[in-house]
């Protein structure tokens, strides 16, 4: 740790929040509201304190208009810890850290043409809890005069999240459930290359399960569409100290990502096939 307790500004010892509000998203993925800011950008995650249990990595779902919140799935010690405490119980943040994802620039109206808006194209895929923070992500982009299609993918309509927000917040959203409950019956890979085949995409970026990420990243590689993925490793200190994070090209997640290009993302050997655990093991997806 920093003895002032920040690193580049950033806080790196937990600061104490009560838990303003919460609730269900889909079975077992609650969304938690606390007052206050990490000063976060789209796609950048922060170290969440569970008093007397442990400290994990979480994305930022939102971080505006005073308000932080971060979606989270219950799969284990922790996270189950999490979903018994109540509204004003305390837990420490830390954070934010990581890069995250790249926003479009506006494009300014060219002289010739004026008053007419030139519009970015970008899609955004998600899938589970990964949905929350490209919510975040896309109303940046439309903030920029992106136009934002939002893909959203789950095993069935019950476990979908985010879905009604998205189309709230504008963003043309597309449903792809497995079973076919909602949307349309398959992967959102599919939705995906639906759009690739009809419309200039400008960017794609995804956050979801890792097999889902590598399935768009080699998509978008091979049809030349920038893209940007989220990866997800195991994470301790989250800013670059504890080389927990490491990955076999020596890099720091915590610090090059989560949010990295298509192409970093293929040189890692590990991407879609496999994570490592506390301990160094390798863990398949
Ligand atoms: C950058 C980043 C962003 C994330 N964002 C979210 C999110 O928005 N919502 C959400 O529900 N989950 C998110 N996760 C995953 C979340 O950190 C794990 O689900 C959580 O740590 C599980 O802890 P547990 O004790 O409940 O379960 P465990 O049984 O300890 O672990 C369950 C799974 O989580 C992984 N995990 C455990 N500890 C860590 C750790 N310190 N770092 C990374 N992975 C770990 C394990 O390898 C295992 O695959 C994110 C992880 C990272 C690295
Ligand atoms: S989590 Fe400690 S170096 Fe990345």
């Amino acid at each position: 740790m920093t003895c002032c307790g920040k690193h580049h500004g950033v806080d790196t010892e937990p600061r104490a929040f009560a838990i303003a509000d919460f609730w269900e998203e889909a079975e077992n993925i609650r969304t938690f509201v606390f007052h206050g800011t990490l000063h976060s950008k789209p796609g950048q995650f922060c170290m969440l304190w569970i008093p007397g249990c442990d400290e994990k990595p979480f994305s930022i779902a939102r971080d505006y208009d005073g308000e932080i919140w971060l979606t989270i799935c219950k799969v284990g010690p922790a996270t189950e810890k999490l979903f018994t405490l109540k509204k004003g119980d305390k837990i420490g943040l830390r954070g934010a850290f990581g890069h995250g994802f790249t926003i479009l620039e506006k494009i300014p109206p060219a002289p010739f043409k004026k008053g007419e808006e030139q519009k970015q194209n970008v899609v955004l895929v998600g899938g589970g809890y990964g949905t929350a923070p490209l919510h975040f992500t896309g109303k940046t982009h439309a903030e920029n005069g992106s136009d934002v299609t939002m893909i959203i993918g789950a095993r069935s309509e019950n476990l979908l999240i985010w879905d009604k927000k998205s189309e709230k917040s504008g963003f043309r959203t597309l449903i792809a459930t497995n079973d076919g409950s909602v949307g349309v019956e398959g992967f959102t890979t599919h939705v995906l290359e639906k759009l690739i085949s009809t419309e200039k995409i400008d960017l794609v970026q995804t956050c979801g399960p890792e097999k889902m990420m590598k399935a768009i990243a080699e998509m978008c590689l091979e049809k030349n569409v920038p893209c940007e993925v989220s990866i997800e490793r195991f994470m301790k200190c989250g800013f670059g100290v504890c080389g927990q994070c490491v990955t076999e090209t020596g890099e720091k997640m915590c610090q090059i990502g989560p949010c990295v290009s298509a192409q970093k993302a293929m040189s890692f050997s590990d991407f879609g096939n496999y994570h490592r655990g506390p301990e160094g093991q390798k863990v398949s997806w």
